[in-house]
């Protein structure tokens, strides 16, 4: 019978098929859930690892069985008839190791090039997801940290809407607070005339911010007028409002350059808009009774943190938390979205861990932090630059997103026109290759570590076409498009009258990979681990290179069709994995 809910995610189907199974072997335990992985020994493509932990909740009782392999010798013989199974066979302690039918990969494979790879998208248990990522802040500015949010944030985003969830992507820009009163402040000094200012009058806002923050510092009076200004603002003043969303606007086309190199989409509700919902929401918590005083503040106490979460600061101002907490509040009630996800570096762990806590003594999100509605911070380390130390360029102190960006395309455009085979291409197909490949390693370099690991900054690694890096595997899979293309046959024709076929030991390798692919997005998607796909492309362009297309010839062989077909699975899939890491493909080198 076919599954249509889990078409393409093998894991499921079996574990479908061994539920059965199960519920034959052990009528009386109700609880037990199939334990499927795919093994990587050679008896098997998956195993069933239910029989020990069956074994030690039977072992006082009175049954049939002697042991952990009698349990599992049980589960093998009750398993329903299935044309996904070839053979099974019982091995060590009762684990149940299953050969998967090569006719019915081969036809699975068959299926997804007719049908679309998107009907290999795996199900998750949320529909509607809010991922808050890159979140910036106004005037201040964005760094290598934003950054790997950015990228990191995206590729999440992506992985999570290929799954079917609804994905609101919310930049949290930080646009409120109090240094907005010595911004503003210093721009009416600067520009007696605030309404003619643009970008190109202020320059660097970075610069603009500093020079403020040092007058803020040095002049006391400016200090006082700068103090005053933010309670114009919040007080909603209307020239105070217009400056303020004048420079607001001046950041923000710096960080859309930014976006739309890395063709990043994100809708903006930054720190401003929960503002008014502040007040509300800590009435809430405190009617709760959640709300202290503390030294002058207002706080709540969580559970094993000494220091509380501090909620209206001594001076009656908000901070960070209660806007996280208002934020919060409003993706739960009027966004109505059951995972909300937060990507920023690890040193922010314990003030997602002091809100998530406060959150759950609020009831606002069940305790046990593992069903939904769910929040999870998605930390990532340093970035670091070769010398071992916070990532920085050689003349300034910060690193321009821009800069660093323009210099990855450059180095891809000066290695690309090396090359032989680009030497009749257009100056646009140049352009577009060197940003693919561009923008593609600065990404790939990112996501391909676990994202909890501070990380090297190194141009010459990341734009190297041999090892584990985008380059490799962009290369790889235009080879792989360049095959079809010189065969000269219509591969749509093929994927329709052809048949694919799995009989060479490296072309069922390479189709055990291919249909892994759903249930690593899964993964994937469950852990937040983009490195996880990573891997998984990596090892295909592997499997694919020095496997099946070392042993196996293609173009001109009597398998020629199904061989051809393999190798358009083969780019389908990749093709979906750079798509969800936001990395953009070529098609010839
Ligand atoms: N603006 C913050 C920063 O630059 C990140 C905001 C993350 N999101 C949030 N809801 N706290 O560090």
């Amino acid at each position: 019978a076919v599954d249509e809910e889990n078409v393409g995610n093998v894991k499921r189907q079996l574990a479908k098929i061994f539920e059965v199974s199960l519920k034959t072997t052990v009528p009386d335990e109700t609880d037990v859930e199939p334990l499927i992985a795919a093994c990587t020994g050679k008896f098997g493509d998956y195993q069933c690892n239910n029989a020990m932990g069956i074994w030690s909740k039977i072992k006082g009782k009175k049954t049939e069985f002697k042991g952990p392999p009698s349990v599992g010798q049980a589960i093998m013989k009750n398993l329903p008839p299935s044309e996904i199974i070839e053979s099974c066979s019982v091995a060590g302690p009762g684990f149940v190791n299953v050969v998967l039918s090569k006719d019915w990969m081969a036809h699975s494979l068959q299926r997804m090039l007719i049908d679309g790879i998107d009907t290999w998208a795996p199900r998750l248990p949320v529909k509607r997801a809010v991922v808050d990522f890159s979140s910036p802040n106004i005037a201040k500015e964005m760094h290598v940290g934003h950054l790997r949010s950015t990228i990191i944030g995206d590729t999440l985003a992506r992985m999570l809407e290929f799954s079917h969830v609804e994905v609101l992507r919310r930049n949290h820009v930080g646009d409120w607070g109090t240094q907005f009163g010595m911004l503003i402040e210093f721009l009416f000094e600067k520009f007696p005339n605030p309404e003619n200012v643009n970008e190109a009058a202020i320059g660097d806002l970075q610069a603009f911010y500093k020079a403020s923050k040092q007058k803020f510092d040095s002049d006391p009076e400016f200090k006082q007028t700068a103090q005053q200004a933010v309670v114009r603002l919040q007080g909603g003043e209307a020239k105070y409002r217009k400056a303020w969303a004048k420079i607001c606007e001046i950041s923000r086309t710096e960080f859309h350059r930014v976006y739309q190199r890395l063709g990043v989409h994100l809708e903006e509700k930054g720190e401003s808009f929960y503002n008014p919902y502040i007040p509300g929401v800590l009435e809430k918590l405190n009617q709760q009774g959640l709300i202290e005083e503390s030294e002058g503040a207002r706080v709540i106490f969580v559970e094993g943190v000494n220091i509380p979460l501090i909620v209206v600061k001594s001076d009656g101002g908000y901070n960070y938390a209660s806007t996280d907490l208002a934020a919060l509040w409003y993706r739960l009630n009027e966004e109505k979205a059951e995972w909300i996800i937060y990507v920023t570096d690890v040193g922010q762990q314990q003030h997602f861990d002091m809100f998530f806590k406060a959150a759950k003594r609020a009831g606002w999100l069940p305790a046990d932090g593992a069903s939904y509605p769910k929040a999870t911070h998605v930390g990532f380390g340093l970035v670091l630059g070769e010398d071992g130390k916070r990532f920085r360029t050689r003349n300034t102190e910060v690193v321009r997103l821009v800069d660093l960006l323009d210099e990855a395309k450059n180095r891809s455009k000066s290695a690309l026109i090396e090359r032989e085979t680009a030497k009749d291409w257009s100056e646009e197909e140049i352009e577009k290759t060197a940003e693919a490949v561009g923008y593609g390693a600065v990404k790939y370099a990112d996501l391909k570590n676990n994202r909890l690991t501070n990380y090297t900054f190194n141009f010459d690694q990341m734009l190297s076409d041999k090892g584990n890096t985008a380059v490799y595997l962009l290369y790889a899979h235009a080879r792989i498009c360049s095959i079809i293309r010189k065969s000269g046959k219509d591969i749509e024709e093929l994927k329709r009258a052809g048949k694919i076929v799995l009989d060479h030991q490296d072309e069922r390798a390479l189709g055990l990979h291919l249909l892994q692919f759903s249930e690593v997005v899964e993964e994937a998607c469950t852990n937040l681990l983009p490195n996880v796909l990573c891997e998984y492309l990596y090892n295909l362009s592997e499997i694919f290179t020095k496997k099946f297309y070392s042993n196996c010839q293609v173009v001109g062989s009597p398998e020629e069709t199904s061989r051809l077909l393999l190798c358009e699975a083969t780019a389908t899939v990749m093709r979906k994995c750079f798509y969800l890491l936001g990395i953009v493909p070529v098609y010839k080198i």
